[in-house]
C-alpha cells in the first residue's frame, strides 16, 4: 500500500502524523511510504531522516495526495485536502467530523474510508490507539510548565538563608488524563497540590501521586459505567464553587481540565470567584477550546484580570512536537495495524474499534452520531 504523509497546513501545527522509526517499520512489512518535503520539520524530523528509513519525499502536497493510497494526517483534512485525495483511498487523523462538516463531506463524496482518532473506543484493546489520552498526557504537563512560567514564584519549598520560601500552592480541577498528570507535574516540581473531581473513583489516585483530595459536601459519584462523567446538578457546582472560592486565598494556581463527555465544558470558576484569587495567580484553562471550566477565558489567549492571569491553553501537544508525534505516531500506526495486520489484508468492519473509528466509507457517513450531527448543520 503507498502511504502518505502530508506536512501538517494548520497555523502552528508542528506535529507530524508518522515520525522516522515507524516508517522502517511499514517499509519492513512491504508498505511504501510518501513523505511530504519538510513534514517532519516542525518535530524535528527532517526529509533525510525519512530517506534513511525507506521513504520517498514527494515534492508537495499535490502529487503525495494523487498517489497515496492511505493518508496519515494530525489535523482534520481541509476540504481541499480531501477532494485532492485518490479516489477510494483511506485516511487517519484527528478529523473533528463535527466541525468540519465540508471537509468530511467532500471525504464521502471523494469515497475515502476515512479514520477518526478522537472515535477510538475507550476500551481496553484499544489503550494503545487511544490518541486523545496520548494527547490529554502532553497537555497536562505543559499546562503545569505553563503555569510555572507565568507566577512570580518557584515551586518548591525553600529554607535558604535568605528565609523560608513558602511552596506553591496548586489546584487541579478535573482528575481524568490531563489533570492526573497536571498533579504529577506540579508534585515533581515541588508544589503543594490539591485537586477534585467528580467521579469517586479518582481520589486514590489523586492520593498516591502525593497530592490531597478536595472533599466537597453533597458530592455524589458522578461517573457512568463507560468509566466518564454525568453532568453535575446546577445545585452541585454551586457548592463545588462555593468550596473551591473559599480556598483560592491560600492558592496560586488554578489547572481546569474538567469535562463531561459531548457536552459543553461545566464551568467550574465563574466571574465573582475570580476575585477571590490574589493577584499574581495564574489559571491555565485546558477546557477553552470546549467553552473553557473558567467564565473569563479566551480560548488561545492569555488574559490579565484583576492582577489574575488566564490562559486559555489551546493544541499544546504541539508545543511538544517531538514527543507528541512519537506518542501520536505510535497510535496512529497501532491503527493501521489493526485495519492491515498484513499488506494484502482488508479492515474488518465489524471490529467494535474498525467500526467505532470509521466515519466515511463507500461515499455515505457511516458514523451514525456524525450523520446525525451533520444533518442539517452549517457548511464550513
Ligand atoms: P478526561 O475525560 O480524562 O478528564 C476530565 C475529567 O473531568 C474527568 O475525570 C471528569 O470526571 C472530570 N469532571 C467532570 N466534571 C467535573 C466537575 N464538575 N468538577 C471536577 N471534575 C469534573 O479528559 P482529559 O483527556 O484529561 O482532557 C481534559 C481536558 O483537556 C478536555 O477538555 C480536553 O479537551 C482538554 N485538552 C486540551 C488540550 C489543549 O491543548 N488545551 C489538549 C488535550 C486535551
Amino acid at each position: 500500500m503507498i502511504i502518505g504523509v502530508p506536512k501538517e497546513t494548520l497555523k502552528g501545527e508542528t506535529r507530524v502524523a508518522l515520525i522516522p522509526q515507524l516508517v522502517s517499520m511499514l517499509v519492513r512489512d512491504k508498505h511504501e511510504v510518501v513523505i511530504e518535503a519538510g513534514a517532519g520539520d516542525g518535530a524535528s524530523h527532517d526529509d533525510a531522516q525519512y530517506t534513511t528509513a525507506g521513504a520517498r519525499i514527494a515534492k508537495n502536497a499535490k502529487s503525495l495526495f494523487g498517489e497515496a493510497e492511505m493518508v496519515l494526517k494530525v489535523q482534520p483534512p481541509t476540504a481541499d485536502e480531501a477532494a485532492a485525495m485518490k479516489e477510494g483511498a483511506s485516511c487517519i487523523g484527528f478529523l473533528a467530523p463535527a466541525s468540519n462538516p465540508k471537509a468530511i463531506r467532500a471525504l464521502a463524496k471523494r469515497n475515502v474510508t476515512a479514520f477518526s482518532m478522537e472515535y477510538v473506543p475507550r476500551i481496553t484493546r484499544a489503550q494503545s490507539m487511544d490518541a486523545l489520552s496520548s494527547m490529554a498526557t502532553i497537555a497536562g504537563y505543559k499546562a503545569v510548565l505553563l503555569a510555572a512560567d507565568n507566577i512570580g514564584k518557584m515551586f518548591p519549598l525553600l529554607m535558604t538563608a535568605a528565609g523560608t520560601v513558602p511552596p506553591a500552592t496548586v489546584m487541579i480541577l478535573g482528575a481524568g488524563v490531563a489533570g492526573l498528570q497536571a498533579i504529577a507535574t506540579a508534585r515533581r516540581l515541588g508544589a503543594k497540590v490539591e485537586a477534585f473531581d467528580v467521579r469517586a473513583a479518582v481520589k486514590e489516585q489523586v492520593k498516591s501521586l502525593g497530592a490531597a483530595f478536595i472533599e466537597i459536601e453533597g458530592a455524589e459519584d458522578l461517573e457512568t459505567a463507560g468509566g466518564y462523567a454525568k453532568a453535575a446538578s446546577e445545585e452541585f457546582l454551586k457548592k463545588q464553587r462555593a468550596t473551591l472560592a473559599a480556598r483560592f486565598s491560600k492558592t496560586n494556581i488554578v489547572i481546569t481540565t474538567a469535562q463531561v463527555f459531548g457536552k459543553k465544558a461545566p464551568i467550574l470558576i465563574t466571574r465573582e470567584m475570580m476575585t477571590q484569587l490574589k493577584p499574581g495567580s495564574v489559571v491555565v484553562d485546558l477546557a477553552a477550546e470546549q467553552g473553557g471550566n473558567c467564565e473569563l477565558t479566551e480560548p488561545g489567549k492569555t488574559v490579565e484580570k484583576n492582577g489574575v492571569t488566564i490562559i486559555g491553553a489551546v493544541n499544546l501537544p504541539a508545543t511538544i512536537p517531538v514527543d507528541a508525534s512519537l506518542m501520536y505516531s505510535k497510535n496512529v500506526f497501532n491503527l493501521f495495524k489493526l485495519l492491515y495486520p498484513k499488506v494484502d489484508a482488508t479492515p474488518d468492519f465489524n471490529d467494535e474499534i474498525v467500526k467505532g473509528a470509521c466515519i466515511t466509507r463507500n461515499g455515505e457517513i457511516t458514523n451514525e452520531s456524525v450523520r446525525n450531527a451533520l444533518q442539517g448543520g452549517s457548511e464550513q
